[in-house]
């Protein structure tokens, strides 16, 4: 397969070109870069006891290639320090409206961009260096996305001494471009495709135009096994975590994972829960873009997520839930739990204590979409004080300061007091409802999973045969093969561990 071209199916376990990999582990070794191990982010503990003062006095958000021993979710609320149990929030019922705990884990702990789709980035291309499919000296690593994971992707590209290229829609926050105009070498790195969040295919189009020059890689996370690899390794263990750590020696009910979809990889952590604690799977989308519920496309304003297509890499047939969630909702609670009117209300009216109502701009808007379809999953399967909803907030709402305004332009005339913060809260919080949710049985999966036969064969040219091979679960569980495989090919890649006094030792 040519460089510039994504892989669909084909994943390697063997060194591919055996000069590039040679050349790319001599560039590393001088660099002082050593690559961590899916299973080291799984378990970040040795990392810790390995590096210990070396990384706590590196920043978080500074361009050092420590920082790839951060792409995990055990980092503490100051992102210098481990944490045993990743940060997360558990929202109290007179938030939520509803018994159930509703448990999120926190993804702006995670460095350099504060979501956890740094994780995705590195997962796609971690792979390819390995095996020598990548030369950092002469290809071009090409992330397409909404906004999230092209960060991540130039972020991890950077801190590995690669030109990282990101190509997103032209209507994502400014606060994404504002981080991409800091982090590119070049300003020509930064695509803008036309749209917005549900513009998937003008991404795609984009990345068919540059793949035509071979040095450019284009890691596709919507069709990169590597992106569902991390995830179900790295993300499943660490919710299991949280929830071990919340129910304690209580009787709590891991009941389901919730998560908004866009590449699909973050529900790649509910394969692995099922397994585990026999959690059910919701995939949440924009009610203004149903594409799993509906078929349906639309505009939407929950960025990352409903990207009007199926992903290769969502495993549909162990989905169990489709919910959507407006558009709306997410809007107007990124004001009430981010403006002062907004607080007053939570705390003098709802009872709710200070410090959780800080702690609520750990949800950016895709997050709040996972809240509510949490709330809506609780009605609908009427659970109570002994059952756990898992889900996460992807980022923070430090990416959207800026759509604050807009909302409030948008749906509240232009003005956000505690008044409009109590209406906001009783439409979108206690109203929610069980509406716009199905529970998938044989037939609607098979109608979800057949939606994606026109992305993926039609227009994007994978084969029937690997489109369908996916239908089967042990496809999907044959993949985690790939963890240890990989992991002892990190280990040859990053050669003998310097000396312990050198500076940059992992
Ligand atoms: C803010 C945000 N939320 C949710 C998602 C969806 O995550 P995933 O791509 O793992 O499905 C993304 C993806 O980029 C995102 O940026």
């Amino acid at each position: 397969m040519e460089a510039g071209q994504s892989m669909p199916i084909e994943l390697d376990r063997d060194i591919v070109d055996r000069r590039t990999y040679e050349q790319t582990a001599a560039r590393f070794q001088q660099a002082g870069i050593r690559l961590p191990k899916i299973a080291e982010l799984a378990d970040p503990r040795a990392i810790y006891e390995r590096l210990g003062d070396s990384l706590g006095a590196v920043d978080p958000d500074a361009p050092d290639a420590l920082n790839l021993y951060r792409v995990h979710w055990h980092n503490g609320s100051s992102r210098r320090d481990f944490t045993e149990v990743p940060e997360h929030l558990v929202l109290p019922p007179e938030l939520t409206g509803v018994e159930a705990r509703i448990i999120v884990a926190l993804g702006n702990r995670f460095p350099m961009i504060r979501t956890h789709k740094v994780l995705a980035a590195y997962g796609c291309l971690m792979p390819r260096l390995i095996t020598g499919r990548f030369d950092p000296a002469r290809h071009r690593a090409v992330w397409p996305s909404t906004g999230n994971y092209c960060r991540g992707g130039v972020a991890i590209s950077r801190i590995l001494g690669c030109r990282g290229v990101a190509v997103l829609p032209e209507g994502m926050s400014r606060e994404r471009f504002e981080w991409l105009e800091r982090w590119v070498s070049d300003p020509a790195d930064i695509k803008r495709t036309p749209g917005s969040e549900s513009n998937v295919k003008e991404i795609y189009d984009a990345c068919h135009l540059l793949a035509r020059d071979p040095d450019n890689v284009i890691l596709n996370q919507f069709n990169e096994f590597g992106n569902y690899i991390a995830h179900r390794a790295v993300t499943g263990p660490a919710l299991e975590r949280v929830f071990e750590h919340v129910r304690g020696d209580t009787s709590l009910r891991a009941r389901v994972f919730v998560s908004a979809s866009g590449s699909a990889g973050t529900l790649a952590a509910g394969d692995y829960l099922k397994q585990r604690l026999g959690s059910a799977i919701c995939a949440v989308e924009a009610l203004e873009c149903p594409t799993l519920l509906y078929n349906g496309y639309g505009e939407h304003n929950i960025q990352g997520i409903g990207d009007k297509h199926v992903p290769f890499i969502h495993n549909v047939m162990n989905t169990d839930f489709v919910a959507a969630v407006s558009e709306a909702g997410p809007d107007c609670l990124n004001l009430v739990f981010n403006t002062d009117a907004g607080r007053g209300y939570l705390t003098g009216r709802r009872g709710i204590g200070s410090n959780s109502v800080v702690r609520l701009s750990g949800l950016g808007l895709s997050s709040i979409a996972n809240v509510l379809a949490a709330i809506k999953l609780s009605k609908y399967l009427d659970l109570g004080p002994e059952d756990a909803v898992l889900t996460v907030a992807t980022d923070g709402a430090e990416m959207y300061a800026t759509e604050r305004d807009k909302a409030a332009a948008k749906y509240l005339g232009g003005r956000f007091d505690e008044l409009a913060a109590a209406e906001a809260f009783g439409r979108y919080i206690l109203g929610a409802a069980t509406d716009h949710l199905l529970e998938l049985d044989r037939r609607t999966r098979d109608r979800i999973f057949n939606l994606g036969y026109y992305t993926w064969v039609e227009q994007q040219g994978v084969s029937v045969e690997d489109f369908g091979a996916r239908r089967d679960p042990a496809f999907w569980d044959d993949l985690m093969e790939y963890v240890p495989a990989w992991d002892a090919m990190v280990d040859a890649f990053n050669g003998p561990p310097p000396g312990a006094d050198s500076a940059g030792a992992a």
